[in-house]
């Protein structure tokens, strides 16, 4: 540890080989999930330059419909105008920089900022200054809320944040479409994802790195059988597959039934179980029938929220106890990576560890997450 504080935020950088196939690569090191300045480079060079997951398309179907959300630690609405385009913007008032919009969601005829009553239109453009009259040089054209690319995919809304300025186009699909890539939205659309409703929202606390929980999640199943019994009893494990695409990886198993668990069985079924992680930050977690989302926030250098979004065919009062049921099996799974995520975080503190090496069989998603990350960081380092 000492070593590492001695080191430039550069060396650190430097200190992972993205070049070394899976079977001669070893893990990004310790150091990467510890130290302050990779933290603060990940938020830039990361959060704040990637699409992230702002809310779900059915939030904002109607004009005027809106959320906000925090992006990388920067305030933001995305709203659906009189003309139907989405639009996204900081949620920062040009005025005193309050945020002008403070529910979470809802439905707006304008934008009013709660603290002096400045009024933008549903596109951004400042319309009202109440007590402006004499302000000399003061171009209110120049003075709309700052545009952010958005853009929606299946059901979910994502932003970013970086790439602003005032010419952005209302609604870049075509780079969202980019990012994602033709073979990942090929694979998802059969799935009709519109068909699944949303029905609860669960926030985790993780106490490690955000990359701790990515590389758990990321792991091929290695550590199902160990820490997931109930999961484990209907996964076919030695079957399970891992696929890289190019910003996303997928996971997948077929599902049994013989020998399943009964909690876990009752709520797993179908023939076979999707993770899609889709870099850096986001998952869809696929069965037939049930489908969570996870969205991995940090929240500083060993502290991650993760929040879980579960959908489901039927949210109808007669499906509540079977989707509870699905939810519990989903919050278990959690609990048991709670202890295991920090017991990790701790271990990377310490002088005896400094990088792994990586299961050629199960860990090539971890692979493809380091070799991306380093290209990011390697950014303006
Ligand atoms: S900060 Fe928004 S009106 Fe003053
Ligand atoms: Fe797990």
């Amino acid at each position: 540890m000492f070593a590492n504080k001695m080191k430039s935020l550069k060396e650190i950088i430097a200190s992972y080989d993205p070049s070394a196939p899976l079977n001669q690569a070893a893990t990004i090191p310790a150091s990467w999930y510890i130290d302050e300045r990779v933290y603060e480079l990940e938020l830039q060079n990361v959060f704040a330059q990637s699409w992230q997951l702002a809310g779900r398309s059915d939030q904002v179907g109607n004009p005027g419909q809106y959320i906000t959300s925090e992006i990388a630690g920067e305030p933001i609405v995305v709203v659906r105008g009189a003309d139907n385009l989405l639009r996204g913007f900081f949620n920062v008032c040009r005025h005193h920089a309050a945020a002008v919009m403070t529910e979470s969601e809802g439905t707006a005829n304008h934008l009013r900022c709660p603290y002096h009553g400045w009024t933008y239109s549903l596109a951004g453009e400042l319309k009202g200054t109440p007590d402006f009259t004499g302000v000399c040089d003061f171009d209110r054209a120049a003075n709309g809320l700052f545009p952010i690319e958005a853009a929606i995919w299946e059901n979910w809304v994502f932003v970013r944040t970086e790439a602003g300025g005032q010419d952005l186009p209302p609604t870049d699909s075509s780079s969202l479409e980019n990012f994602l890539g033709v073979d990942l939205i090929t694979q998802v659309r059969p799935l009709d994802l519109k068909s699944l409703y949303w029905m609860e929202r669960r926030h985790y606390s993780f106490d490690c790195n955000w990359k701790v929980f990515v590389d758990n999640y990321l792991d091929g199943g290695y550590h199902v059988p160990h820490l997931h019994k109930g999961l484990d009893s209907v996964l076919d494990y030695s079957k399970y597959m891992i696929e890289n695409g190019e910003h996303f990886c997928l996971q997948w198993s077929p599902l049994v039934s013989d020998g399943a668990e009964a909690q876990t069985g009752a709520v797993r079924t179908g023939d076979r179980a999707l993770y899609y992680w889709i870099y850096p930050n986001f998952m869809i977690n696929w069965y037939q029938g049930a489908m969570d989302t996870n969205l991995v926030i940090p929240r500083g250098v060993d502290k991650t929220e993760v929040i879980f979004d579960f959908y489901f065919p039927d949210v109808s009062a007669a499906a509540r106890e079977r989707n509870e049921a699905s939810i519990e099996v989903g919050q278990r799974i959690q609990d048991e990576d709670v202890a295991i995520c920090k017991s990790v975080q701790r271990g990377l503190n310490s002088r005896a560890y400094d990088a792994g090496r990586l299961s050629v069989r199960r860990e090539a998603g971890e692979h493809l997450f380091h070799r991306l990350l380093h290209a990011d960081l390697l950014n303006d380092v």
